[in-house]
């Protein structure tokens, strides 16, 4: 007997989810209007989930890399607590318009920061530690970002990692040249040994995997 592909299971998943806001919704339909790649929206099924995770943190400090349209941004600060910070960073400085005038017109996307210029330039100029840090931004980079970020994460903090999966490309031996899969096998090799951290990867979309500093 069929019990459905893994895209079917998502998407039977995705239409048991809460309902998004009525901001989210917008901003959805502007990043398909205006942006070019919608796609990179972490969407409603990762969106609740990720909205869920920051209710359950509670975090007073929130650090995004990878704000792109800011859907995931506005999910993780429907958790963020009242008189929080939340910074996201953001190499495409040509997004500040949209941001302007669609992210920044709800309540929570209000409460976003966002940081334009490399991540790697501005991360080591962050001060203090964060609750909950959520890394979605250039994937050749990750292995290079986690240090940075470990510092960053405050004892018992999240880390949550997306793409992790890379469309299924890290179950293949690495392709000479791929520096996308290379460092995300590259990071996930580096969590596994590392005591200082616990996680769990899961099936959910690209991939996400939680990691929890002790
Ligand atoms: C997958 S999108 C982020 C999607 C967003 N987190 C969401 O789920 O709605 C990745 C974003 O990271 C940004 N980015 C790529 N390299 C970056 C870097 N070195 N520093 C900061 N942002 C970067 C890209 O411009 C893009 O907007």
């Amino acid at each position: 007997m069929d019990h459905g592909t893994y895209d079917e299971h998502q998407d039977y998943s995705e239409r048991q989810c809460s309902p998004e806001p009525d901001y989210l919704i917008a901003l959805r339909r502007a990043t398909h209007q205006k942006l070019i790649h919608p796609r990179m929206n972490s969407g409603w099924l990762q969106g609740r989930f990720l909205s869920m995770i920051s209710k359950l943190v509670k975090p007073d400090r929130i650090l995004e890399l990878g704000t792109y349209s800011g859907y995931s941004a506005l999910c993780l600060a429907e958790g963020l607590r009242e008189g929080g910070e939340f910074i996201s960073l953001e190499k495409n400085d040509e997004l500040e318009p949209f941001h302007q005038r669609h992210l920044h017109v709800s309540d929570p996307g209000k409460r976003i920061q966002v940081i334009y210029g490399l991540a790697m330039d501005i991360l080591p100029e962050l001060k203090g530690s964060f609750d909950l840090i959520y890394l979605d931004a250039d994937k050749e980079n990750y292995l290079t970002y986690y240090p940075n970020l470990k510092t960053l994460l405050a004892s018992g903090g999240l880390l949550l990692i997306d793409n992790m999966l890379w469309e299924g490309k890290v179950l293949s031996p690495v392709s000479e040249g791929d520096t996308q899969t290379e460092a995300i096998v590259g990071l996930t090799n580096i969590i596994k040994e590392d005591d200082e951290m616990e996680h769990v990867l899961l099936p959910l979309r690209d991939g996400l995997m939680l990691v929890r500093k002790r």
